[in-house]
Formats: structure tokens, sequence, C-alpha cells
């Protein structure tokens, strides 16, 4: 049989498995059925065949043809059986039947096809914004026998405005993941000024999951359900907020669930995910909390240990509180009673503020050797004792008053070429005292990476190299004696591995500065000691 080998091949089997029977066909499928053929007809029954087993083959066709790169942009990865399956589950047990099932990003209707098997009477409505998704949809709902029905709106989830009569909604799915760089101004406006009106305050670094929830907190109604598979990064982050207030509140959120990224919730992103389910207008005293390892363990979701509703009010963090308390072994303690962790500092224009041929002449007292790169940590093989080999930071005075006659007419002359570059307009320097004053910290004793795809690098820093925000800073409390430094720096760097961290879409371990402080260190007297 020939296999799938184009998206003009899925078209046509699409259109063959009955695409056309679902309500809500839009211009943009039409335009793609145009230029389709036809689907052997073998093919068509084996696919039909597989659906009919509970299998997804025309999602995973898509996902086949188009890489990860090239579905990035959209949020387009598609959810595995096992977890749609426990979100379903979970909807199952949730006081009544749903009259209908709605799939906010709905790809390929794996949500909608499992959930209208489990909810034989409910109606199926899937939103998506690209149209060969949709069509896929609407030919895997039309083989599971579904057409009658379901509905494919091809739309903006935002703009999605749902007829309010319907009866109890299930709000189910998986939103895009997209980062914030990808949305428009527009759409900013819209978060903010929808945030604003629910009373909650937003951040322009919010990723298109958060628009979701926000959008689906304004379009459900009391009564309504939901369960969203994330990414786990709005549990800790700034622009997290938002969602953490809204399952708090008008959400009525019941239960979280992490899955550990060994678990490999999705094939194809190595990442930290989390399941958030929620019951609109109730207010539960304690919230479900818990992590898992592994798939299998998500089929009694939403069991987790119940943690008050204050501890989660309370916490600027959720991470943490899926974590049992742990216990500190006998002669250690967290890395933060010892040392405070700083992140470098951020120029907000790499290629203005590190020295280069733009601004030749400036003098040396305003150069600063800096690690600017993670692989100078990497390579440094645990201490750092040459500044030659490192680029210069060009930290300015805010007062330039300060500086000498002579020096002042050459940044004054330096000044002249970064405005030009743009370099007092961006939001970093603008939020800065003085646009020209990056502001470094002073040097850190001990440097340690904090993103990449390999455990961090902890290095001694004996060259006092400054660092900017590629590298953590990891600065005692109170002077600590080089021998115990060097103790510290070789423990962490024995002892850390990424399963610390946190794991982020794209397979990067990220150790925020507050997480890196609850690294479990030797004592004092032992690191005094030399012990690592
Ligand atoms: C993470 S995928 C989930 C697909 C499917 N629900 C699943 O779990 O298998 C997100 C889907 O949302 C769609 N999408 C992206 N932005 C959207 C938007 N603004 N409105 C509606 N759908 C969108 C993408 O095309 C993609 O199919």
């Amino acid at each position: 049989m020939r296999p799938i080998q184009s998206e003009r091949d899925l078209v046509a089997l699409a259109v063959a498995l009955g695409a056309r029977q679902v309500r809500g066909w839009s211009e943009a499928e039409t335009d793609l059925v145009e230029r389709c053929g036809a689907a052997p007809r073998e093919l068509v029954q084996a696919v039909r065949e597989d659906i009919g087993s509970g299998a997804d083959p025309l999602g995973t066709a898509l996902c086949a043809l188009r890489s990860p790169e090239e579905r990035r942009p959209q949020g387009a990865t598609y959810t595995p059986a096992s977890i749609v399956e426990a979100m379903v589950g979970w909807a199952a047990t949730t006081s009544r039947p749903f009259a209908r099932i709605v799939d906010p990003g709905a790809g390929s209707a794996r949500f909608l096809v499992a959930a209208g098997r489990r909810f034989r009477h409910s109606s199926l409505v899937g939103v998506e914004l690209d149209p060969l998704a949709a069509l896929l949809a609407r030919a895997h709902l039309a083989a599971a026998g579904m057409d009658d029905r379901a509905e494919i709106v091809v739309q903006d989830f935002r703009d999605f405005d749902p007829p309010d009569h319907a009866g109890r909604t299930l709000w189910i799915g998986n939103p895009p993941y997209v980062r914030h760089h990808l949305i428009d101004r527009g759409w900013k406006q819209w978060l903010a000024g929808t945030a604003r009106s629910h009373g909650l305050s937003t951040s322009q670094l919010a990723g298109l999951h958060v628009y979701f929830f926000l959008a689906t907190a304004c379009k459900a109604r009391p009564g309504d359900a939901g369960a969203f598979i994330t990414a786990a990064e709005w549990l800790d982050v700034n622009y997290g907020r938002l969602v953490r207030e809204l399952f708090l509140g008008p959400l009525g959120g019941r239960s979280i669930t992490l899955i550990e990224p060994t678990a490999r919730p999705f094939p194809d992103a190595a990442t930290t995910a989390t399941i958030s389910c929620f019951e609109l207008a109730t207010r539960p005293r304690a919230i479900r909390i818990e992590r898992v390892e592994s798939l299998d363990d998500l089929r009694n979701l939403g069991n987790g240990r119940l943690i008050r509703r204050e501890r989660l009010e309370a916490a600027d963090r959720w991470t943490p509180l899926t974590r049992c308390r742990r216990k500190v072994p006998e002669g250690f303690v967290e890395l933060g009673e010892l040392c405070r962790v700083h992140r470098g500092q951020v120029t907000g224009a790499n290629r203005i503020w590190i020295a280069g041929t733009h601004s030749m002449g400036l003098p040396a007292s305003v150069l600063f050797p800096s690690v600017t790169r993670a692989r100078e940590l990497f390579g440094a093989r645990g201490v750092l004792t040459d500044t030659t080999p490192l680029r210069r930071v060009i930290d300015l005075p805010a007062d330039l008053d300060s500086l000498e006659w002579s020096d002042r007419k050459a940044v004054e002359a330096f000044l002249e070429v970064a405005r030009r570059l743009g370099a007092d307009s961006g939001f970093v320097a603008r939020n800065r005292k003085a646009w020209w004053s990056v502001g470094l910290r002073e040097p850190a004793p001990i440097l340690a990476t904090y993103m990449a795809r390999r455990p961090p690098a902890f290095v001694r820093n004996r060259a006092g190299a400054r660092h900017i925000n590629i590298a953590h800073g990891i600065y005692p409390r109170e002077p600590l004696a080089d021998v115990a430094l060097s103790a510290l720096a070789n423990h962490l760097a024995r002892t850390v591995t990424l399963t610390s961290g946190r794991t982020y879409a794209g397979g990067l371990t990220r150790f925020e500065p507050r997480e890196m402080e609850r690294l479990m260190v030797p004592d004092l007297p032992m690191l005094s000691a030399g012990v690592a």
C-alpha cells in the first residue's frame, strides 16, 4: 500500500474519510481540497480501521510530515493517548454529564474523539487555527462515527464565541505552547485589558497557553469543568501568576499533576508538563497536588495530596509544593543558607555592550572581562584562572561626571555610536537608572551555568571575572575561606544532575536562582574541612 507521503495525500485521505460531513467547513479548507487528488481505496480502509481501534493515524502522519521545528510556531505538539485518556477519565469523575465538549486548539481531534467515546451524548466542538489540522480533525471525527454531533471551527480560540445555551461544557485539551516573542502587540493588549477587567494583572512575557487559560475563564460558565495539559512553567514564573490566580479564582482549580520529564510526556519535546483540572465556580478549601514519574501513574488523575488553598495563595512558586517535604541529611544544608544565587546582569543588547570594533578607544577602566557565553564555563574545567580569553563588557558609571576628563571624551564618542545603534531605546536600557550603565555585579567566587541540555558547570572564579545573564553567581552570605569555596564548587559539580532543575519545552534544563539555592550541600564545618 502507498504510504502517506505528502500533505496533499493527507488532504485526499481526509476528504475520502468524510471530512466534509462535519459542520463548520471553512474557505481555507476548500482551498486545500481543491488541490488534492484521490486517495487509494485500500489506504482509506486501513486508516478507517486504525481509527476504529483507537489510534490517530492522521495526526501521527501530520507530525511525521512536519518536523517539530515546523510545528513549533503554532505550538502544535499532539498529546499521547495515555494522557488524553487520563484527562477524559478525570472529567468522567465529575458530578454530571456534559452537554458539550470543547477542545481549544483541537489539532487532529484526539481529545474530542476520546471524549466522544466516553460521553456518548455530548456535542463535540474543536477550535483550530490550522486548516490542515482542522481537516484532519473532521476526518478523524467522521471516521469515528461522530460527524453528526461534531463541529470544527477554524478560528483563533481567543475570538471563539460559543453559544451560551449549550449546557454544561467540558473544556479539555493541550493549549498551544508559543513563546511571547511570536505573539503580536494587539493580542498582548487584549491579554492586559481582559485580565484587568477580571481585576488581575499580567505580563507581556506570557506565552500563548496563558491566553488560552484566560479565554477559557471568560467563555466558560458556572458548572463547566476543564482539564488542560501545558508546560509546567506557569506554576513558578512571574508571567504564570495570571494562570495561578485564574486557577485559584474563576476557573475553580481542583488539582494539579506535574509530570516529570523522565516520563517523556511528549516524545518530540522534553519538557516538564502539568495537568490542571478545574470546575468553575467552585472554591475547594484544598487543592490536590501530585508529581508523577511515569505516564502509568496518571491513571488516577486528581488524587494527589491535599494542600490548603492558603498555602498556594501565599506561594510565589508552586513546583516546590509538588515535592514531599525533603529530609535534610545529617551534616547538610540548603545552599541558600550559606550563599545567595544571583543571575548575571542583562545588558539589553550584547552587540553594543560587549566591546568590539564599535567601542575602540574606550578606557580600560570601563571594560570588564566577563563570562558572556556558557561554553566559557563548561571549558574552564572547574576553575577560571585567566580572563584573557574573555570578552569585555562595557560598564559605564551612571554618573559620567565621575570619569576623568580624557576618559569622558572617549566615552561620549562611544555613546554617540551606541545611540545610533539604538542602545538608548531598548526595553532594558529604558528601565535602567541611566541607560548607558549596565551595572554588572561584583565578581562571584563561584559561577554556574543554569540552562543547558547537560548538568550545570560550577566554576571557582579565581580570575575575578564578571558575568552576564548567561550565568548565575554564587555569593557567600558571610566570607568563606578558599578551601570551603573550592569544596563547595566541587560538591555542586559532582552531585548536581539534570533532574534537579526544570526541563522546558525543547529539552533545556534550567535552574532559577531560588531553585539553585535549594540544592543540598555539606554544612559549613564540613566545607571548611575541605569535604566535598
Ligand atoms: C498543542 S497542540 C494540541 C492539539 C490537540 N489538542 C492534541 O492535544 O493532540 C495545539 C493546537 O492549537 C492550534 N493553535 C495554535 N494557535 C491557535 C489559536 N490561536 N487558536 C486556535 N488554535 C490554535 C495548533 O495549530 C495546534 O493544532
